[in-house]
């Protein structure tokens, strides 16, 4: 069984379908407006994944940089770098992809703002890696920039997450995929491993099996708000949804917006 994303990646867009990064965006772009002085030119997508954010903010004018942990996920986004016009008209939108950790990445110069999105930040599991992660944010980020995240709430890991099983049905150019998402959660530890068994449709009817392992893990408010103060970070808000209603404990996410003080 691999671990991480590098199976998962060719489903991964058709499976999250659902996510609206047009009005994540919006939300995005609001902070920007609330919280710095003016817009920022250049942006890192913090695990940017097959860069559905990162292509969204590309068009609406920003400079982007995304970085990510998987190849697989990385090639994907490359290719939807691409604006098309025609045949002869393509055109590639100003971003960058790096491949790197989250946990110690390196940039050539500081971005005006840095998004992570979709739980990316729950994926740093080990001790000591929030930190690692927010000491690099912090690095690379101008005096004064914004860091806008999301993270999947501890009532989403102990109540929604738990120890449940589902499975995701979708179809990729006629062919039928099933993803079958077994979780484990331990309340000890805060680490919820996610075992994905994917079963996707050959030309000839057959399917070919493969399995992937992945894991996330449980944060407070208060050890998100710590980390983010240790690591330099003045912490602004977190809101329940994109209409920045405060952050509740019943809530499954949590967008939260800090400044990096120099
Ligand atoms: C749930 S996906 C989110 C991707 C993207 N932000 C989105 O909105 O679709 C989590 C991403 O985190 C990346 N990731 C996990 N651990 C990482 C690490 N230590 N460094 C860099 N990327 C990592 C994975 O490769 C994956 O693309």
């Amino acid at each position: 069984m691999t671990e991480g994303y590098d199976v998962i990646a060719k489903v991964y867009d058709k499976l999250n379908a659902d996510i609206d990064y047009i009005a994540w965006a919006d939300f995005i772009e609001k902070t920007f407006e609330r919280f710095l002085k003016k817009k920022p030119e250049l942006v890192l997508d913090l695990a940017c994944g097959t860069g559905s954010m990162t292509v969204e903010l590309a068009r609406r004018g920003y400079d982007m940089i995304g970085v990510d942990g998987s190849e697989q996920m990385l090639s994907i986004a490359s290719e939807r770098a691409y604006v098309n016009f025609g045949e002869e008209n393509e055109y590639r939108l100003p971003i960058l992809y790096l491949l790197q950790d989250m946990r110690s990445f390196e940039l050539y110069g500081t971005v005006g703002a840095v998004v992570s999105c979709l739980d990316s930040i729950n994926y740093l599991t080990g001790e000591g890696d929030l930190g690692k992660c927010f000491l690099s944010v912090h690095n690379y980020l101008d005096p004064n920039g914004i860091f806008v995240f999301d993270i999947n709430t501890p009532y989403k890991f102990e109540n929604i997450y738990a120890d449940n099983a589902y499975i995701l049905e979708d179809d990729i150019d006629g062919a039928s995929v099933y993803c079958g998402w077994q979780n484990f959660f331990d309340d000890k530890s805060g680490i919820c491993d996610f075992y994905l068994t994917l079963f996707s449709e050959n030309e000839d009817g057959s399917y070919t099996r493969e399995e992937e392992c992945q894991h996330e893990r449980r944060y407070t408010m208060e050890e998100v708000k710590e980390a983010l103060k240790k690591c330099g970070f003045e912490f602004l808000a977190a809101y329940s949804d994109y209409n920045f209603t405060a952050a509740e404990d019943k809530d499954k996410r949590w967008y939260i917006v800090a400044r990096a003080i120099k």
